[in-house]
């Protein structure tokens, strides 16, 4: 369904921004953008929005602002010098940053005047807009409710508490999950190329690898809220494989990139991992029970 067609001022016109202007383009909505650079305005310019001479006046072109920038730091660095334009309008950040920046930037735009909701879009730009798209939002329950049918158009939002900081945690763990899937996989191409095989023949494999991964990670509990209730309730139960077996060979793999001359940073890691589990006496347990020596390193 389609909102009534609300005013919506898009700061930040990286691919994340474009994306969601033209989203809200096509939904009708009249949308005003700025933009350090200017000239990344050029494409949805030409698609009907409007491009704000400056950051106050692109304030001032609606009640609902939303922020797409790399950081927030960039807010204070658009935002600062037009701070008393802030009044009875409403700053979306789906910036990432750490949650207490996020709570520090809610509590500045209070501050000022503005209603404010913190934001993680848990989809690439490409899919902005399509049902696989969805987005953490936390803040006051009344203005994510003010502005939950415009901003799902963008993607399904998963309200998460009034804690600013919470949807980006929430953000941040998923990133946790993403980004460190996205080194081991060029480790592991930088490990067998050291060999002379091809990324191009890998990295297939290593996908079939990702993609078995809930499988294999949902063996013991059954489904993935089975497994985080172990976790939960502290049962790692090892029948399947144990933290000694799998600490084993994060031992292999440190000594097999190290013997290859490539980086060792992140098996060294995994490695930490399993070696306090064991250390402490859990190598018969399961994989799991390395969630003990992450949550208290010393
Ligand atoms: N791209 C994705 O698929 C994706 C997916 C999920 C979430 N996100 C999140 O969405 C946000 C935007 O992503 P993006 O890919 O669109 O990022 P991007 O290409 O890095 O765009 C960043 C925007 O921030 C602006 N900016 C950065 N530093 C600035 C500063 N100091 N002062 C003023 N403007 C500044 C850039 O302005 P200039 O154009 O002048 O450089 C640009 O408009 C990020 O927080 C990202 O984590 C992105």
């Amino acid at each position: 369904m389609t909102s009534p067609h609300v005013p919506v001022t898009v700061i930040g016109l990286g691919p994340m921004g474009r994306a969601m202007i033209r989203r809200l383009l096509a939904g009708g909505h009249p949308v005003t953008v700025w933009n350090r650079t200017p000239s990344r305005a050029d494409g949805v310019v030409a698609d009907g929005a409007v491009l704000a001479p400056t950051p106050r006046s692109a304030l001032e072109a609606a009640e609902l602002v939303v922020l797409s920038l790399t950081d927030y730091a960039a807010m204070d660095a658009i935002l600062d010098g037009a701070a008393d334009a802030l009044a009875g309008r409403t700053l979306v950040n789906l910036s990432s940053d750490t949650p207490d920046r996020t709570r520090e930037a809610a509590a500045w735009a209070a501050a000022h005047g503005a209603a404010f909701l913190a934001g993680g879009m848990m989809t690439p730009a490409p899919t902005v807009g399509t049902d696989d798209a969805y987005a953490y939002y936390s803040g006051p329950r009344d203005v994510f409710d003010r502005h939950a049918e415009v901003l799902g158009e963008l993607a399904a939002p998963r309200y998460v508490g009034a804690d600013a900081g919470l949807a980006q945690l929430l953000y941040q763990a998923q990133l946790d999950v993403f980004l460190t899937a996205l080194s081991a996989l060029m480790h592991a191409t930088a490990l067998v190329g050291s060999a002379g095989v091809p990324a191009r023949d890998f990295l297939p494999e290593a996908l079939t690898t990702l993609a078995d991964v809930p499988a294999m990670l949902t063996s013991d509990g059954g489904t993935p809220e089975g497994l985080g209730e172990q976790i939960d309730a502290g049962l790692h139960p090892g029948d399947l494989s144990t933290a000694a077996m799998m600490g084993a060979t994060a031992d292999h793999l440190v000594a097999a990139s190290a013997a290859a001359g490539i980086d060792v940073g992140l098996p060294r890691a995994v490695q930490d991992h399993y070696r306090r589990a064991i250390a402490a006496g859990h190598g018969g347990d399961g994989w799991t029970r390395i969630v003990d020596g992450i949550r208290d390193p010393r």
